[in-house]
């Protein structure tokens, strides 16, 4: 059976009623080709010499893996050229990376993980790439963009996606018109449309959180995970699996594909901070795509897509995936 590609698939949406604008077309593409080029990396993994970490740290205040900033590059360098950014924001970088001279700037900001699960690497389990696409600001005009263009609240987005370096190279995406998931045919070098709308069941019996942390966690999350403990003869009257690969992607991925609950909430291991997750290149685009399959995001208090940001590096706490659960641990936080 034929399937469409990635360009076909994108080509349609420019057609379609959502109107994709030529230059996130293209933003999209370029991104796809570079994923490709991460993905060869990390398939090579001992190979190519892209395993172990670096000495220096991030701003995040991580040892950078190799892999971390070999991404970073391969991305910066792919998107510069093209026209349609103005500049870029990523996990690997303190600030924003402008469009250099001599390229055009364009009109719309890309922000990106350009490895997710970096803990990952050096054991061979799956990890990704996460990206997000806003517009620069109307009344920009042409204007070099500056670090408050990006803190836009999630809900702003134009695209956002993962590609996923597993036992099949994927590449999960939406434009706002559902998602939709491509596979990587390895030989062809193309990406294939294998996942048509896909959507998360709002019901699910499977949660994902890292249970090292239970004693830091605040009572509303410890309530819902001891109700989910406690199974069949507990409140909830059915038992639960309990899945934690601690690459976001990956456990959002199986969310994706067959429903769950995915939490990284705040905890008293850093009490000043509201959780691990970053908002902008983590949190805000996975929420798109959750919400575009029919799934919940909220950070215990409300919608993360529509948390306005007050950093480009700020954290939040995430609770993810099928909707009924995603509303019961929520509302879990309103009773305190
Ligand atoms: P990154 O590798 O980009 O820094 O992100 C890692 C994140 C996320 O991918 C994952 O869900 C989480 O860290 C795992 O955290 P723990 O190791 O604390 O479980
Ligand atoms: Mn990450
Ligand atoms: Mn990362
Ligand atoms: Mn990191």
């Amino acid at each position: 059976m034929k399937r469409k590609s990635l360009t076909q698939f994108l080509i349609e949406q420019q057609r379609s009623e959502c109107a994709l604008p030529a230059d996130v077309r293209l933003l999209i593409e370029v991104v796809a080709r570079a994923c490709k080029a991460i993905g060869h990396h990390v398939g090579k993994g001992a190979l190519s010499g892209v395993l172990g970490s670096l000495t220096t740290e991030n701003v995040q205040g991580e040892v950078q893996k190799k892999l971390d900033v070999i991404s970073n590059e391969i991305l910066l360098e792919a998107n510069e050229w093209g026209g349609n950014l103005s500049a870029m924001a990523s996990e690997e970088m303190d600030t924003i990376h402008p469009i250099p001279n001599p390229y055009p700037r364009g009109g719309y900001l890309l922000l990106f993980d350009p490895l997710d699960g970096s803990s990952n690497i050096d054991v061979n389990v799956s990890i990704g790439t996460i990206f997000s696409v806003l517009r620069m600001p109307a009344d920009a005009d042409g204007r070099e963009a500056t670090e408050a263009d990006f803190l836009q609240p999630g809900r702003q987005q134009v695209a956002a996606g993962y590609a996923l370096y597993g036992p099949q190279t994927m590449l999960v995406l939406t434009v706002g018109t559902g998602v939709y998931g491509f596979t990587l045919d390895r030989e062809m070098g193309s990406w294939l449309l294998t996942h048509e709308r896909m959507q998360i069941p709002a019901d699910t019996a499977e949660f994902a959180i890292n249970t090292s942390n239970t004693r830091h966690w605040a009572p509303p999350v410890r309530r819902y995970v001891d109700e989910c403990l406690a199974g069949k003869t507990g409140p909830r009257g059915k038992d639960f699996n309990m899945r934690w690969v601690a690459s976001m992607v990956t456990d959002i991925h199986r969310i994706m594909t067959r429903g769950g609950i995915f939490m990284y909430p705040w905890d008293a291991r850093e009490p000043g901070k509201p959780g691990k997750l970053r908002l902008l290149y983590e949190a805000n685009p996975m929420s798109f795509l959750v919400e575009q399959a029919g799934g919940a995001a909220t950070n215990g208090q409300q919608r993360i897509l529509d948390v306005q940001p007050q950093g480009l590096h700020e954290r939040v706490s995430v609770l993810l995936g099928s909707k009924n659960e995603v509303e019961l641990v929520t509302a879990y936080h309103a009773e305190g």
